[in-house]
């Protein structure tokens, strides 16, 4: 991140507790964490370590990012937030992102990989994307291919790390 600049405005996508938006915070950048859970949400705020460049909304992804004006951020963050939405939700929030961003704004965010020792226990539902046995809820799993079809959503490939013992990919995609 420290490379994408500094001072950055992020908008924190399924922040969960707030672990990695406390760390962009404490770096310098303003952000805005959003998440669905109250749950998450209460926990995040109940930090002690808060900064004040930082703020938790209680509320839905795709939702956070129509509040947002067009072309006003800096950074777009997921991190292991796009497993759990579903192809058509994916697709309104890619656009979401891409509005949301300046020209030159990055999109950043971890995904976790087929190889993942959980994809393909359950009831495979949708392609990659399986139900029942260790998923509570549908969990997509991701595919170097699904990654590079992402951007071709109308942004520019930076970088994509498979980091293997962690089976996750993490993903930077830039709109021109
Ligand atoms: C696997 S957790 C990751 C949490 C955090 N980013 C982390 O890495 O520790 C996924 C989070 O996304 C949230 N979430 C799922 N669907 C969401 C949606 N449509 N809008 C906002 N948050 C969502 C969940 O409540 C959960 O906190």
């Amino acid at each position: 991140m420290a490379r994408l600049g500094s001072s950055l405005k992020v908008l924190e996508l399924g922040c969960g507790p707030g672990r990695d938006s406390r760390e962009l915070a404490d770096a310098g950048h303003t952000v805005r964490s959003v998440d669905h859970s109250p749950v998450a949400i209460g926990r995040a705020r109940a930090s002690t370590s808060n900064p004040p460049n930082l703020t938790f909304e209680l509320g839905d992804a795709e939702t956070a990012l129509r509040r947002t004006a067009t072309g006003s951020l800096d950074v777009v963050y997921a991190h292991a937030l796009y497993m759990m939405l579903s192809g058509p939700e994916m697709e309104r929030l890619l656009l979401e992102v891409r509005r949301g961003l300046r020209s030159g704004g990055f999109h950043l965010f971890a995904v976790r990989a087929v190889t993942d020792p959980h994809a393909g226990q359950g009831t495979e539902i949708d392609r990659d994307v399986y139900v029942g046995g260790p998923h509570v809820t549908p969990v997509r799993y991701y595919r170097a291919e699904t990654v590079d079809a992402m951007a071709q959503r109308g942004f520019q490939l930076v970088d994509a790390e498979y980091v293997p013992e962690l089976h996750l990919y993490f993903v930077c995609h830039r709109r021109p």
